[in-house]
């Protein structure tokens, strides 16, 4: 049995957390592999409202261990915070010794950069996302597993300093106190060790039981990607399917079912191309209906028309085998509703995405609007525009709609085909 996997084909922010959440219930294990507490998503369950960031939404079916990988990158600051939110993690929640750290010092290096770039910004969370994976790549980051001998690490972290001094200095990016340094580090050996494993030997006695049913829940979306989303306005992991392979230790094999998250229409949030941003009073509707502010920055989102072109691109890299179509309550009440169906680019139509997105015009295809589909929970409960929107996706993005939503809560789910 394969590792199922979610992932985003838009620019993030699809869903996926309710997806995810619904799944979960079925899994044994939920796994994170890349990003780190720049994504985020709010879940509620009970009336009481949890927030993610880096721990998998696993977290909420008590039976399921939840896995951060080795291809997070984990502010201790932020996980502790986190954890918080939890009394029984013991068990629960196991870290790959393997995972980065991010300190304070990435953060303030991220922001600076930022403040530096002006008018050709990222527009990054400022979370010190890049600059841990700068490091690591580099080969100068810090794993999680070194919290386990204190004065080596706080002595690697000065001697990096020392070796990055003009750097540093030219950012305004202070040295740490050495003493306050290690103090932080003890604090953090405490709290976090005991959940510190190899967690890919973990994952595979898993898939080797034949019992464990796996989940790997991708952050952001395919065209935040690195390599393959509108660099450079990405985010520095590898969002796509291939990367639960890096940032887990696992085996293109060991992959399962690709379930690509996509919303009804789309947003993006920081600057880059997006072809169908829509910049007047419908792209405000679409904002305001779907509410569309960022959960972990509070930014608003730009927003804009189902992108075809990007998401046909997102599941053929992905290798989707189903779609999970979210917020499509979000378009009730529009009259017509548009889908970018092919691009122009360079005076040509074309039907694929281009390394420089930011050059191509989307063509448009007009469908019906509808009143309402909010809460419907059964495909005979859609009025037939929305049936029509849907098939239509489908046959565009060449992929199946297994479950679509129409509505924040669990319930209000259309489950197509059980994934
Ligand atoms: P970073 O990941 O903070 O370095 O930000 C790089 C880009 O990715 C920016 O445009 C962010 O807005 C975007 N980004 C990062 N995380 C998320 C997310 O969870 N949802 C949507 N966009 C994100």
């Amino acid at each position: 049995m394969g590792a199922d996997l979610i992932v985003g084909i838009q620019w993030g922010d699809e869903g996926k957390g309710k997806i995810v959440d619904l799944l979960a219930q079925n899994y044994d294990v939920v796994c994170r592999y890349q990003g780190g507490h720049n994504a985020g998503h709010t879940i509620v369950v009970d009336g009481k409202s949890v927030a993610l960031h880096l721990i998998p939404s696993g977290i909420l079916n008590p039976k399921a261990v939840n896995i951060i990988g080795n291809g997070v990158v984990v502010s201790p600051e932020a996980l502790l915070k986190e954890m918080e939110q939890f009394e029984d993690l013991e068990g629960r929640l196991l870290i790959s010794d393997k995972a980065h750290l991010i300190f304070k010092y990435h953060e303030e290096i991220d922001k600076a950069k930022e403040r530096l770039r002006g008018k050709n910004a990222i527009g990054t969370t400022g979370r010190g996302i890049g600059p841990a994976y700068s490091d690591k790549v580099s080969r100068q980051g810090h794993r999680i597993g070194e919290l386990k001998d204190i004065d080596r690490l706080t002595q690697k972290i000065m001697d990096y300093f020392a070796t990055n001094r003009p750097y540093f200095e030219a950012l305004g990016v202070a040295t740490p106190d050495e003493r306050t340094l290690k103090k932080e580090l003890e604090r953090y050996q405490k709290a976090l060790l005991p959940y510190v494993v190899d967690a890919t030997g973990y994952i595979w006695d898993r898939l080797q039981d034949g019992q464990s049913k796996i989940l790997l829940e991708g952050a952001q979306g395919t065209m935040l990607d690195i390599d393959h989303g509108t660099y450079p306005y990405v985010t520095s992991s590898n969002t796509i399917a291939a990367g639960a392979c890096t940032g887990l230790g696992l085996a293109p094999k060991d992959i399962g079912k690709v379930i690509g998250i996509a919303k009804a229409y789309c947003t993006r949030v920081g600057n880059g191309p997006f072809p169908t941003e829509d910049h007047g009073p419908e792209g405000e509707r679409l904002r305001r209906q779907g509410h569309e502010f960022g959960t972990t920055t509070g930014r608003p989102r730009r927003c804009g028309w189902f992108d075809a072109v990007a998401a046909a691109y997102a599941c053929r890299i992905n290798g989707c085998d189903e779609m999970a179509l979210m917020k499509l309550d979000v378009l009730d009440g529009f009259e017509k509703i548009k889908v970018a169906v092919a691009y122009e680019y360079e005076g040509d139509r074309i039907d694929y995405v281009p390394s420089d997105l930011e050059n191509v015009k989307p063509i448009y295809e007009e469908f019906e609007g509808w009143s309402s589909v909010v809460g419907a929970r059964s495909w005979d409960q859609l009025p037939q525009e929305a049936k029509r929107y849907i098939e239509a996706l489908e046959d565009l993005v060449k992929t199946p709609i297994a479950i679509v939503s129409t509505s924040p809560d669990r319930e209000d789910t259309i489950i197509r085909k059980r994934i």
